[in-house]
C-alpha cells in the first residue's frame, strides 16, 4: 500500500462555495426535454406532462440552477415561439442539431418544471441570429412586473408574477464556427456589451455571463477573452468556460489527468479577466461561470449515423453517452477542480442533466436511472457546501502522455457552518490503495462520521435500467482518528468522501 499525507487547516481558505457551482443544463437537444423531463402519457407524468420520477432524481442529485434552453440551440431560437397558447406555437427547424423543435415546452413550462425540481433558471439569450433588442424584450417579458407590452403579454399568457430570472447568458459559444451566426471577438464583445446594458436597464438586479472561448483547445483561446472583455468588461459579471474531456484511446491514467488541463484553463481565464481589470483601472471583478463541463465522446460516432438516417425528426436520441466508472472518477476530479477554484468560479453547470451527456437517463415509456457520474456530483452538491479549503497533499505522482507529474491523490475539502468537514478525494492509482494520514488538529475535536467510496474493478463498468446499481457508492473502509489525525485507507481507483464532525 502506498502512503500519502494531507495537512488540512481551518485557515487554508479558498473561498465561499456558491451553491450555483452545482448547476446543470437542459438544452432543447435530443431527448433532454422531449422524452426526458417531459413525456405526456407516461405513467409518471404530472398534469403538465413532466415526469415525476425524473423530477425526484433531479432533486436527489441536488441541482440549484439549470441553464436553459441552450447551448448551440439558442443561437437560432426565437423566444417568442415558446410562449403563448401551445397549439399556436410554431414548429421550427433547429439548425444546431438538425431536428424539428415543436415548442411544446417553452419558457413558462420550464419555469414551472424548475420550481418543481427545486432549481432556478439560468436563461441563455440568442446573440446568434438576434441581438440586443430581443435581449431587452425577453428580460421585460420575464422580469418586469407589468404595464408594458411584454410584461403584459406574460400576464396574458398566465403568469401574473414575474419569473424573476436572475442569471442570463449572453449567447452561447459565439467563437465557434459551428455556431449559428458566430462572431469575431470584437463583434461579439460589442453586441454582448450593448445587450447586457439594455437588459440591466430593464432589470438592474440581474447578472450576465459573457461567452468565453468554447474551450481551451480553440486556436483563438486567450485572444478571444482579451478582445471581447475589452469591449464589455464593465457591463458583464461572469465569463463562461466550456470543456469536455474524453478517452478515445483508452488511456485511463492520461484521461484521469485531464483536470490538470482544466485547472490551467481556469487560472488562465482568471489571469486574463484580471489583466483587463488592471488595464481598465476598474474596481469591478469579473468572475467565472464554468457553464458546460463533463465527459463527452462516447456518442459522437452514433450521432453521425442518426443524422444520416433520421435528420429533422423530433427528439432524436442524440449525445446519449453511456458513462462508465472511469468517467465518474474524472467527473469527481472535475468537481474537486471547481471547488479548488471556488474563489473565482461562482457558477458551474454539468452539461447536461437528462439523457443528453447526462447523469440521468430515461427510457421512453420506461424507467429512469442514475449513470455512474451521478454519484460524485450528488456527493459534492450535498456535502461540498460552506467554505472551500485547500489541502496540502504529499504523495507520489506519475507521468503520462500529456503530463509529466500527476499526483495520484487529487483532493479538496469544505468546512460547513456547523463545523463539519468533508474531504473529497480521487485516487488515480490503477493498482494500489493509499494509506492517507490527514492532520485536522486545527479544527479541535472531530471524529470520522462517514467514508463513502465509489469503486468498480472494471473501469468500463456502466449502469443500465436493468442494473442501475452496478456502479454505486458504498461505505468505505474508513480508518482511525487520534489527536486530530485521521488515518484512512483510500482504495485504488476510487472517488471518496470522508466526512468529519
Ligand atoms: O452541451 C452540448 C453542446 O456543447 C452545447 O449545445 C454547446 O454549447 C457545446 O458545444
Amino acid at each position: 500500500m502506498k502512503k500519502a499525507s494531507m495537512i488540512l487547516h481551518k485557515d487554508f481558505i479558498i473561498g465561499k462555495v456558491d451553491k450555483r457551482l452545482y448547476g446543470s443544463f437542459i438544452e432543447h437537444l435530443g431527448r433532454a426535454v422531449y422524452g426526458g423531463i417531459y413525456e405526456p402519457g407516461h405513467p409518471e407524468a404530472d398534469e403538465q406532462g413532466f415526469r415525476k420520477d425524473v423530477i425526484e432524481m433531479v432533486k436527489k442529485l441536488g441541482v440549484p440552477l439549470v441553464r436553459y434552453p441552450g447551448g448551440s440551440f439558442v443561437s437560432g431560437f426565437n423566444w417568442e415561439d415558446s410562449v403563448g397558447p401551445r397549439e399556436q406555437r410554431p414548429k421550427r427547424l433547429d439548425l444546431a442539431w438538425f431536428t424539428t423543435e415543436t415548442n411544446e415546452v417553452g419558457l413558462h413550462e420550464f419555469a414551472d418544471w424548475c420550481q418543481a425540481a427545486g432549481s432556478e433558471v439560468m436563461y441563455a439569450i440568442n446573440l446568434g441570429t438576434r441581438g440586443p433588442e430581443n435581449a431587452r424584450d425577453i428580460v421585460e417579458y420575464a422580469n418586469h412586473p407589468g404595464g408594458s407590452k411584454f410584461s403584459d403579454l406574460r400576464i396574458a399568457n398566465g403568469k401574473k408574477e414575474p419569473l424573476g430570472i436572475k442569471l442570463w447568458c449572453l449567447g452561447n459559444e459565439m467563437d465557434g464556427p459551428w455556431q449559428i451566426c458566430s462572431r469575431t471577438a470584437k463583434e461579439y464583445g460589442r453586441v454582448a456589451n450593448e445587450a447586457s446594458k439594455l437588459m440591466k436597464w430593464v432589470d438592474p438586479t440581474i447578472e450576465t455571463v459573457a461567452c468565453g472561448s468554447s474551450g481551451s483547445q480553440m486556436p483563438t483561446f486567450g485572444d478571444w477573452e482579451l478582445e471581447m472583455l475589452n469591449e464589455c468588461y464593465e457591463n458583464i459579471d461572469y465569463v463562461s468556460l466550456h470543456r469536455y474531456y474524453g478517452n478515445p484511446t483508452g488511456d485511463t491514467p492520461n484521461f484521469l489527468a485531464s483536470t490538470l488541463d482544466m485547472d490551467d484553463f481556469i487560472k488562465t481565464v482568471v489571469a486574463i479577466c484580471d489583466s483587463v481589470k488592471g488595464k481598465k483601472h476598474s474596481k469591478h471583478t469579473v468572475n467565472l461561470s464554468f457553464d458546460e463541463w463533463n465527459v463527452w465522446y462516447h456518442s459522437r460516432q452514433q450521432d453521425e449515423e442518426i443524422w444520416k438516417q433520421d435528420k429533422w425528426n423530433r427528439a432524436l436520441p442524440l449525445l446519449e453517452d453511456i458513462y462508465n466508472f472511469e468517467d465518474a472518477l474524472l467527473v469527481g476530479s472535475m468537481l474537486i477542480t471547481l471547488l479548488r477554484n471556488a474563489d473565482r468560479v461562482k457558477i458551474a453547470c454539468l452539461a447536461q442533466l437528462v439523457n443528453v451527456i447526462a447523469p440521468i437517463m430515461t427510457r421512453n415509456g420506461g424507467g429512469c436511472w442514475a449513470q455512474t457520474i451521478f454519484f460524485p456530483f450528488m456527493h459534492a452538491a450535498h456535502f461540498g457546501r460552506g467554505t472551500a479549503l485547500n489541502t496540502l497533499v504529499s504523495c507520489p505522482s506519475y507521468a503520462c502522455q500529456d503530463h509529466d507529474q500527476v499526483p495520484y491523490i487529487d483532493a479538496v475539502a469544505t468546512l460547513e457552518d456547523d463545523g463539519s468537514v468533508s474531504v473529497f478525494c480521487v485516487n488515480r492509482d490503477m493498482e494500489e490503495d493509499f494509506q492517507l494520514e490527514i492532520d485536522l488538529s486545527s479544527f479541535g475535536q472531530l471524529s470520522i462520521k462517514e467514508h463513502i467510496v465509489l469503486h468498480h474493478d472494471d473501469v468500463k463498468a456502466i449502469n443500465t435500467e436493468e442494473h442501475p446499481d452496478n456502479v454505486s457508492p458504498v461505505a468505505g473502509p474508513g480508518g482511525t482518528m487520534e489527536n486530530g489525525r485521521a488515518s484512512i485507507r483510500i482504495p485504488a481507483l476510487s472517488w471518496n468522501v470522508i466526512r468529519f464532525c
